[in-house]
């Protein structure tokens, strides 16, 4: 709560609670005795999807995001994307308002950041940024303890994003930044080709997967030393001594961190036609990097579902989430074209449920254990009030994926309750002109 007095939902930190576990068929499928996982693929906004998803649930995550470049890209007519596509151009009503206080509350340095950047560079990246810090805190939660994160950038946005992630991950969790360099006609212009996207790596925690993956060597060296495994040391001077071959054969050396992976050709059958893919191979390295058989791997932005597939390929489950509607036809035709092996997956447009916060019904209790935590107060405009005066209310309402967790509910007077209704608390606290901190956020976000 970061000195703020006031409750803000905070579905961060649930952990499973003992208890039966529910089963339900929208992907998350879980018993007491026995955890069953189905690979799904949702068509929703993936914000809603991650706030359903448990915490601490896949091992990995992939996140090819849109990236405020401010164009709409359309799959070519007659590729089997056909209709598929998306915007990339931000205003502040792609901003979700009822996670804002979240963000403000728990992240206030990240919303300052923000709220700067907007002043450098105008109200569409203040809401880009916001879209997506709301997005990463999200991802975070659902990671576990040992896993990884790959961002997806360009260069239009990197920098900006890794600030984001710096800000959620801890800077110290940062661990590469991957170039991915790949030949293609460029565009007229009077700069270098742009010839690389970058990918930002980070990890939850010190204690992650990390496969060291190897690579063949420079020719230059092949020339040299062949494929024997090459010493070299220091005579007793500390002088490197000249390099030798052993007889053993080398595996190759440690990949780096610049990777040259071909854009997918125009004649290749891996091309679907929908804008952006990304080739395969670029994913299958991702995932043999930083997962084990049996992983789960997230891709929250998974367009024609290549990391599903890639996923699939190496033996991982999955989630693919993507918002085009248009494109679901095409993926599911991918997933289940792709030689059988997605003969079992859901395809849904409704969220998922966590089943790793407790469930609880208002009560008397609730309200009581509220007043204590709220100290007889009002949780918006601070009044104090007796119990019966105060009313029950969902911080984020139920139709915004907040549930009845003791996390969402908070206590507000009749006259607060009837301004917000279903409202954000962003509105309410407007609304309470003398709350010098609401004031605060309100700059925060520029409204
Ligand atoms: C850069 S593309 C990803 C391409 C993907 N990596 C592939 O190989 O096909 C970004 C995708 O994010 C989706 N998207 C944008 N906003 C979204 C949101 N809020 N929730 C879910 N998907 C979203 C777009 O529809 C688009 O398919
Ligand atoms: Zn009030």
């Amino acid at each position: 709560m970061a000195g703020l007095r006031y409750r803000t939902a905070d579905l961060r930190t649930g952990r499973a609670f003992g208890g039966e576990w529910t089963i339900d068929d929208r992907g998350m499928m879980m018993t007491k005795k026995e955890p069953v996982f189905r690979n799904t693929l949702y068509t929703h906004d993936n914000l809603y999807v991650l706030a359903g998803l448990n915490s601490e649930l896949v091992d990995l995550i992939y996140l090819d995001p849109p990236f405020n470049s401010k164009r709409t890209y359309s799959a070519p007519i007659g590729s089997k994307a056909a209709g598929a596509s998306f915007k990339d151009m931000w205003t502040w009503k792609d901003v979700d308002e009822f996670h804002l206080d979240t963000l403000a509350a728990h992240y206030p340095v990240l919303a300052k950041y923000i709220a700067n950047a907007g002043t450098m560079h105008g109200k569409p990246m203040m809401a880009y940024l916001t879209y997506m810090s709301q997005r990463i805190v999200e991802a975070y939660r659902v990671l576990k303890e040992t896993g990884s994160l790959y961002m997806h950038c360009d260069s239009t946005a990197s920098h900006y994003l890794k600030i984001l992630l710096d800000g959620v991950f801890g800077k110290n969790n940062f661990r590469n930044e991957i170039i991915w360099c790949y030949k293609k006609w460029s565009v007229a212009q009077k700069a270098f080709s742009k010839n690389h996207d970058t990918v930002l790596l980070y990890t939850k925690s010190s204690d992650y997967c990390f496969h060291q993956l190897l690579q063949s060597r420079a020719k230059s060296t092949l020339k040299r030393f062949g494929t024997q495994k090459i010493v070299s040391g220091f005579d007793d001077y500390g002088k490197r001594k000249p390099s030798e071959t052993t007889k053993e054969k080398s595996k190759g050396v440690k990949m780096a961190d610049w990777w040259e992976i071909p854009i997918i050709a125009p004649s290749s059958k891996e091309r679907t036609g929908y804008p952006t893919q990304k080739p395969l191979a670029l994913l299958r390295r991702i995932i043999e990097a930083s997962s084990n058989e049996g992983d789960i791997v997230l891709d929250p932005f998974c367009g024609c579902a290549t990391t599903c597939v890639a996923a699939q390929q190496l033996d991982r489950k999955w989630i693919g989430i993507d918002i085009e509607k248009k494109a679901t036809r095409i993926l599911i035709q991918r997933l289940s074209d792709d030689a059988g092996l997605f003969k079992d997956f859901v395809a849904t447009d409704q969220v998922p449920k966590r089943t790793d916060v407790r469930e609880v019904a208002p009560s008397k209790s609730v309200k009581e254990q509220l007043y204590k935590a709220q100290e007889g107060m009002c949780n918006a405009c601070g009044t104090a009030f007796e119990l019966r005066h105060l009313e029950l209310d969902h911080i984020i309402p139920k139709a915004k994926g907040g549930g009845d967790y003791y996390e969402n509910y908070q206590l507000l007077c009749g006259s607060c309750n009837r301004i917000k209704g279903d409202r954000p608390m962003e509105y309410l606290w407007l609304k309470i002109e003398t709350r010098e901190r609401m004031l605060k956020t309100r700059v925060f976000f520029g409204e």
